[in-house]
């Protein structure tokens, strides 16, 4: 079935990466709504004023805050009542494992934060609209957050949408894909949440694959070499791409290089590089930065090269620490200690 003259809302769009996939697989966005103005702007400059030739533009790129801004209002706004898919992106602080460290979305220390609950404006959309379809991606972190409560109420509720007035509700099924295969040259991972109407024949995608013009297992350099090199706090908002630099990247890594830069990025329809600027790390980052192999993280290093915590040590050094956030510290030293 092809996609063509099919309609589609991207709800929690930030700058647009889901709006643009959907455009790219040939839907209709009929509108993408984010509360962030910033990210509401680019999108509307790439993908709603910028003529691209085969893709159809964003009809609306609303800044609303989904929370108080009503189904029926955007329904008004389009002059429809149904779309055939909705997609989106709540946001995924409130899952992210990042957080892990203190606790706040895990375990027993879980912090209350209300956008987990998120997830339900967007069910409100969906019981509205009606989709035959609706995508939600989000971080893995959703399936383990608050013991799985989370990921368990999403379905549940996605499955009984509507049926107190009649309507059918929604087949759901969670598939995790890997970035990397499916060519994003990043090492993530990240949780679908897939809903069928439930009048509708069963159809499922359960194996992914990457866009047509992506190539799966994308390795970083080819995907960045061509960029200058910045040092960790410095970089500039804007500046020119320096074209030699680039052919001498595409002359080192060929084919993969060509296809990431001019296929999958359109790297010939940016006129500048914008916001190439490293973030600033202390001096012990960067040393430890430079002890790590390609592709190691701390926890790999300290396996890899027998590395043992002195847990009796860490223990002593807890009962004085006001935070379990000075964990790092202390095992940061305990790290030291080992090596030296
Ligand atoms: C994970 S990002 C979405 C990324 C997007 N799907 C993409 O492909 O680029 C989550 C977004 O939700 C937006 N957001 C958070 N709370 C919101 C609210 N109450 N109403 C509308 N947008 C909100 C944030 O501004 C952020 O851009």
């Amino acid at each position: 079935m092809t996609p063509h003259g099919r309609t589609c809302i991207d709800l929690f769009c930030g700058c647009g990466g889901l709006t643009l996939g959907m455009q790219r697989a040939g839907f209709h966005v009929l509108a993408a709504i984010d509360s962030n103005p910033e990210a509401v702007e680019t999108l509307r400059s790439n993908l709603v004023q910028r003529k691209h030739h085969d893709l159809i533009p964003v009809a609306h790129a609303l800044e609303r805050d989904l929370c108080a801004f009503e189904p029926a209002e955007l329904a008004s706004l389009l002059g429809v009542s149904h779309v055939d898919v909705i997609v989106g992106g709540p946001p995924c602080q409130g899952f992210s494992t990042a957080r892990q460290v203190d606790g706040a979305n895990h375990g027993a220390r879980l912090k209350p934060d209300p956008r987990r609950d998120l997830y339900r404006e967007f069910l409100r959309y969906v019981d509205f609209f009606q989709p035959d379809v609706f995508v939600i991606e989000n971080v893995l972190g959703i399936r383990s957050a608050s013991g799985g409560e989370y990921f368990t109420r999403v379905q549940k509720e996605a499955r009984e949408l509507g049926h107190a007035a009649g309507r059918p509700g929604y087949r759901v099924h969670t598939q995790v894909e890997n970035a990397w295969e499916l060519g994003v040259p990043q090492k993530r991972q990240r949780q679908l949440i897939i809903g069928v109407r439930n009048d509708l024949p069963g159809y499922f995608l359960p194996d992914l694959k990457p866009a047509p013009r992506a190539q799966p297992y994308t390795c970083l350099g080819p995907a960045i070499g061509d960029l200058p090199i910045v040092r960790a706090g410095g970089g500039k908002d804007e500046r020119d791409y320096d074209p030699a630099y680039r052919l001498r990247h595409v002359v080192k890594w060929s084919d993969a290089a060509r296809n990431y830069l001019f296929k999958v990025l359109q790297i010939d329809q940016a006129a500048k590089l914008t916001n190439h600027v490293a973030r600033p790390h202390s001096d012990r980052d960067l040393r430890d930065f430079a002890r790590l192999k390609e592709g190691e993280n701390s926890k790999e290093a300290m396996r890899d090269r027998g590395v043992v915590l002195n847990l009796s040590r860490l223990r002593r050094g807890l009962r004085f620490a006001t935070s379990v956030v000075v964990l790092p510290e202390i095992a940061h030293r305990e790290f030291e200690r080992e090596r030296t």
